[in-house]
């Protein structure tokens, strides 16, 4: 039997990662009208993942026989005046997910559900690797997005990213 409060957090963040799923859309189509592509295509890839990251929740929960129960999505209502402002909101979004996930952890540990903490292991893992991906495109934002040369090349480099499916299978 899961605790109550471990089914609510997961529940919920089956929603939150929509929502940032949500908001990755709203940056790619940010980017596409801004006519860089690439960075275009780099934010729509961290949305397919970030649907995958609902979808592990999702079922995780089903293969547990717990409830699931889907709330509104709710509006990504950022206006941005520059890149570089979609970019920090890249960074500080993931930084809040992190949280997200240690408090659902924190949650589980309080309880000894050890069973979710290990599906949880592989997030904590994820947002690591979220936060320093945001963190370098910020960098490379800060080192060549002054130089119109230099941001085409990083927008071409931002267009090879390309969709893998989550590490993780349940
Ligand atoms: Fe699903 Fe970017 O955290």
């Amino acid at each position: 039997m899961m605790n109550a409060k471990v089914h609510e957090l997961l529940n919920q963040q089956i929603n939150k990662e929509l929502y940032s799923a949500y908001l990755y859309l709203d940056f790619s189509n940010y980017f596409k009208a801004r006519g860089l592509d690439g960075f275009a295509n780099w934010y729509m890839i961290q949305a397919q993942e970030e649907r995958d990251h609902a979808m592990l929740f999702y079922t995780y929960l089903q293969n547990e026989n717990q409830t699931v129960t889907l709330e509104a999505i709710a509006k990504p209502d950022k206006v941005f005046t520059c890149d570089m402002d979609v970019l920090k909101a890249g960074l500080e979004h993931e930084q809040y997910v992190t949280s997200l996930i240690n408090d659902i952890y924190s949650a589980a540990y309080d309880v000894k559900d050890f069973r979710t903490m290990q599906f949880l292991d592989w997030f904590v893992k994820e947002q690591g690797e979220e936060e320093t991906n945001a963190n370098d495109l910020i960098s490379k934002m800060e080192l060549f997005g002054s130089d119109p040369k230099s941001l085409y090349m990083l927008n071409q480099e931002l267009a090879a990213r390309i969709y893998s499916a989550p590490s993780l299978v349940l």
